[in-house]
């Protein structure tokens, strides 16, 4: 990307889309406030933008939980996608297009894909024996899982699969895709992971399998109703659906290539490094401009931030807690947590998230030197000026130096993504600013009645406040907005320019309108002691005192029933179909999770404990009236069965 850019194609900016059956967390919300943070900025540049994210939904992870849901896949991811769309209305993420994998539109353009790529023979039929990680979501050919059959990215057990299956013909582009990336280094940052990027394909690209038997959830194969798409190769057409690919050419014409691809760095070297650069090249498209891989944000444990490990980060429950501590609004704390992600860890690297580093960062950059230099310089207006900032005279400007700086360092950071650097610059002209009034003194300005020095000088730092909203608005936009509000400049609307990062462009007769302090300081002291006070309590209620009353537990319904028949059901490896008798006058159908561990044979004629009074719910078509209850808190270890024999129907105390 270049500074100064003639382009007039529209800026292309995508995130991964997201499994959606996670919840948004830290580290969705780190690529999308990046790609968020771009796309408002080349906005002010006056740059045509489609920023987009969405959600990856045809995940067999999707159909497990759903079946845990007792649903069906669709439904399921209907109902749990609107926990993206909120938080990134919560997180002010201005995407301009949300894509679902689920969307018919979608669904074509995959298919079209995929045809094309079996008519120049780039997909071919054949059979697949090797590995597959359902976390991951990755296939595994034999030399790279480990010898406890887990997977190498995500340490959890693989599954062997025998099928048959399509190939992509990834093998035959591993040349000219390895000349590629070398010929153009630009194309994939930051130089570490090119580098294993390089590695990688070095090895030789290996075919991958791309479609998987059809158990009801995918988009399926063109004319083989047997396979479904592999979600990964389905997933990564999104970019060139939202495109406009084999749908719209002139806004294809117009957008490709992305501009900017961003991801972290766990999908990089398999996914977009590899196969979707080979899938580019066996389409004849473009390759994009520039993939883009962050690190990661991991535990004080040093642990990836993930929803496996249960240690994610909820970025607006961070918020939330800063808001209850200082006392700030929701909009500022957002844009706080958005700051903080930038400003505390270079972009590419990995880095610690801490509540603690991201009160202090509000304490100490925004409640000190952003909030004091406003809520010092707007008395400083009312007093002198009257509340009105003047026409400058002569000897106004004196900060000019100090701007062209920090805007050369700012657009140097939004070019390339150095955030960190971009905010640390933007902080030292706060700092000169903050400087410039202590040495400037308008209140000795004012008792010498040196009106015109007073004047240019007020002028002079107002005016780098403004600069200063302008440059950090892509970052923290309510933050930007309200500060614009309180120096006269009304309404910041969608048409800022960064254009208007120029010393001596604040309108004269503007009116200052102090409102509260943006930013209130946090008591951290007082947050350090109720932290360690909750501690304890979660530790006494960890130590059994989270008690349900004698009434709570009659309130479930447990009984005797006897297993008269099961079955498999059709397309879900993990269920089975149950008929029992519970006693009543007929029996009653259950779906239960056993597949994997019982035999149907088995479980006939064996006494369980049934949950008779769960609601029913349809799990993979099937009616389910009620539960059987297990050990085991993922997956079934023993069934709960009684010591002697009872009849059917009889009560469970
Ligand atoms: O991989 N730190 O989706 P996903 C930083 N559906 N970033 C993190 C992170 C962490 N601890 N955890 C997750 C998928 N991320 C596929 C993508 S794209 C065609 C298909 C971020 O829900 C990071 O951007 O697992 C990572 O690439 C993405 O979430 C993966 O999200
Ligand atoms: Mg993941």
């Amino acid at each position: 990307m270049s500074v100064e850019s003639e382009e007039t194609k529209t800026f292309y900016v995508t995130t991964p889309i997201y499994y959606v059956n996670d919840r948004p967390h830290i580290g969705h919300t780190y690529t999308t406030g990046a790609a968020d943070t771009v796309a408002r900025y080349q906005r002010m540049r006056g740059r045509d933008v489609l920023f987009v994210t969405g959600t990856d939904e045809h995940a067999q992870k999707v159909v497990r939980a759903a079946e845990a849901a007792g649903t069906d896949p669709k439904s399921f991811a209907d109902s749990v996608m609107t926990s993206y769309i909120e938080a990134w209305e919560r997180m002010k993420i201005s995407y301009d297009r949300f894509i679902r994998t689920s969307e018919e539109e979608h669904c074509r353009v995959v298919r079209h894909v995929f045809s094309r790529l079996v008519e120049n023979g780039d997909i071919y039929r054949d059979r697949y024996e090797g590995w597959y990680c359902v976390p991951c979501e990755t296939y595994l050919p034999e030399d790279e899982v480990l010898e406890e059959r887990c997977c190498p990215d995500c340490g959890r057990e693989v599954e062997r699969l025998t099928e048959e299956a399509y190939f992509f013909r990834a093998s035959a582009y591993s040349n000219d895709l390895l000349r590629e990336i070398e010929a153009n280094p630009e194309l994939i940052q930051p130089d570490s992971r090119r580098n294993e990027v390089l590695s990688f394909i070095r090895q030789g690209l290996q075919d991958t399998c791309v479609s998987r038997a059809n158990r009801g959830w995918g988009v399926p194969v063109p004319d083989d109703e047997e396979h479904v798409v592999y979600v990964w190769f389905d997933a990564l057409i999104n970019y060139l659906t939202v495109a406009g690919y084999a749908i719209d050419d002139a806004k294809f014409a117009d957008v490709w290539p992305p501009d900017l691809q961003l991801m972290g760095k766990d999908i990089l070297t398999r996914f977009h490094g590899s196969m979707w650069l080979a899938m580019l090249m066996a389409l004849e498209i473009e390759l994009p401009r520039l993939l883009f891989a962050h690190g990661w944000w991991v535990s004080a444990e040093g642990d990836k931030v993930s929803k496996s490990r249960g240690n994610i980060v909820d970025p607006i429950a961070e918020a939330e807690y800063l808001v209850a501590e200082s006392g700030c609004t929701t909009d500022v704390a957002v844009d706080a947590v958005r700051y903080y992600m930038f400003r505390e860890v270079t972009f590419g690297l990995d880095g610690t998230f801490s509540t603690e580093a991201l009160f202090s960062r509000f304490n100490a950059d925004l409640a000190n030197d952003l909030g004091n230099l406003l809520n010092r310089t707007l008395p400083l207006v009312e007093r002198f000026l009257d509340g009105v900032i003047e026409e400058p005279g002569p000897g106004a400007g004196e900060l000019e130096d100090e701007v062209r700086r920090a805007v050369a360092i700012s657009e140097e950071g939004y070019e390339t993504l150095g955030f960190r650097a971009m905010l640390e610059g933007i902080w030292e002209l706060l700092g000169a600013t903050n400087k410039f009034v202590d040495e400037r003194a308008p209140w000795d300005l004012y008792k010498q009645g040196k009106k015109v020095e007073l004047a240019a000088v007020l002028y002079d730092v107002v005016d780098a406040i403004r600069i200063v909203a302008l440059m950090i608005a892509p970052v923290m936009p309510s933050v930007s907005e309200e500060i614009w509000r309180q120096i006269g400049l009304g309404q910041m609307g969608a048409e800022i320019q960064w254009d208007d990062c120029r010393v001596g462009r604040l309108p004269a007769g503007a009116r200052v309108r102090r409102g509260r302090p943006i930013f209130p300081r946090i008591d951290l002291d007082r947050v350090r002691q109720r932290a360690a006070a909750t501690e304890q309590e979660t530790e006494a209620e960890e130590k059994g005192e989270k008690m349900i009353s004698f009434d709570d537990f009659t309130q479930v319904d447990l009984r005797i029933a006897r297993v008269i028949d099961a079955d498999p059901v059709e397309g879900a490896d993990r269920l089975l179909k149950l008929v029992v008798d519970a006693g009543e006058d007929e029996p009653r159908q259950v779906v239960a999770g056993l597949a994997e561990q019982f035999a149907p044979r088995e479980l006939i004629g064996e006494n369980v404990v049934l949950v008779a009074n769960l609601e029913p719910a349809t799990i993979r078509g099937v009616e389910s009236q009620g539960m059987i209850l297990a050990a085991g808190e993922d997956e079934p270890l023993a069934l709960i069965v009684p010591d002697r024999d009872v009849e059917p129907g009889e009560r469970v105390r």
